[in-house]
């Protein structure tokens, strides 16, 4: 699995991410790295760098939320419910849970941070719309004493910053033992 998602995140280089100026690898890597220079442990690192899978290692066609072209047609989940469950059975559950939360994580934040909506991209406003809005405050509610909140939300605001075209981060072979360490299992 190490080696198949690996192939999957170099192919990610020449996909340009969503509809934001750099390519899928390239905001994998600079949240990664965003992740690691905040002092972030290695699950979090790896749900940084991995958060973004269901994108780029699956039939966009499976997916509800995605920014390619599609044909319409039934696509219940999104991205990050597809990417969590494909990497489920490698990672420990925080790092799935943090990477299926990072839709609902700005959805979240978009209804408990009043300025957080106008730092997000045209394209994340886009796909905010496709899934779900806004939280309600009863979804807020839902959600709060969640043990590993604070990390989705750190994630997400990673995941808003990891957008600079031309920005130099470590390239992808730094990551592969940590890839292993976890996939090879
Ligand atoms: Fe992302």
């Amino acid at each position: 699995m190490a080696e198949r998602l690996l192939d999957a995140m170099a192919g990610a280089a020449a996909r340009r991410y969503g509809g934001e100026a750099v390519s899928e690898l390239e905001h994998a890597l600079q949240c990664a790295e965003l992740a690691r220079g905040a002092g972030a442990d290695e699950e979090l690192q790896l749900a940084c760098l991995v958060h973004d899978v269901g994108r780029y290692a699956v039939d966009q066609s499976l997916v509800s939320d995605s920014t390619e072209p599609m044909p319409a047609g039934p696509r219940a989940r999104g991205h990050h419910e597809v990417g969590a469950e494909l990497i489920a059975p490698w990672v420990p559950e925080r790092v799935a849970w943090c990477v299926r939360m990072h839709a609902d994580a700005k959805r979240y934040l978009c209804a408990t941070e009043p300025d957080y909506f106008g730092w997000l991209s045209a394209v994340s406003r886009h796909t905010l719309r496709l899934q779900g809005g806004v939280m309600t405050a009863a979804e807020v509610a839902r959600l709060a004493g969640y043990p590993w909140l604070a990390d989705a939300l750190a994630l997400r605001r990673w995941d808003d910053d990891a957008k600079v075209v031309g920005k130099a981060t470590r390239p992808l072979d730094a990551w592969a033992p940590l890839i292993h360490r976890f996939f090879d299992r």
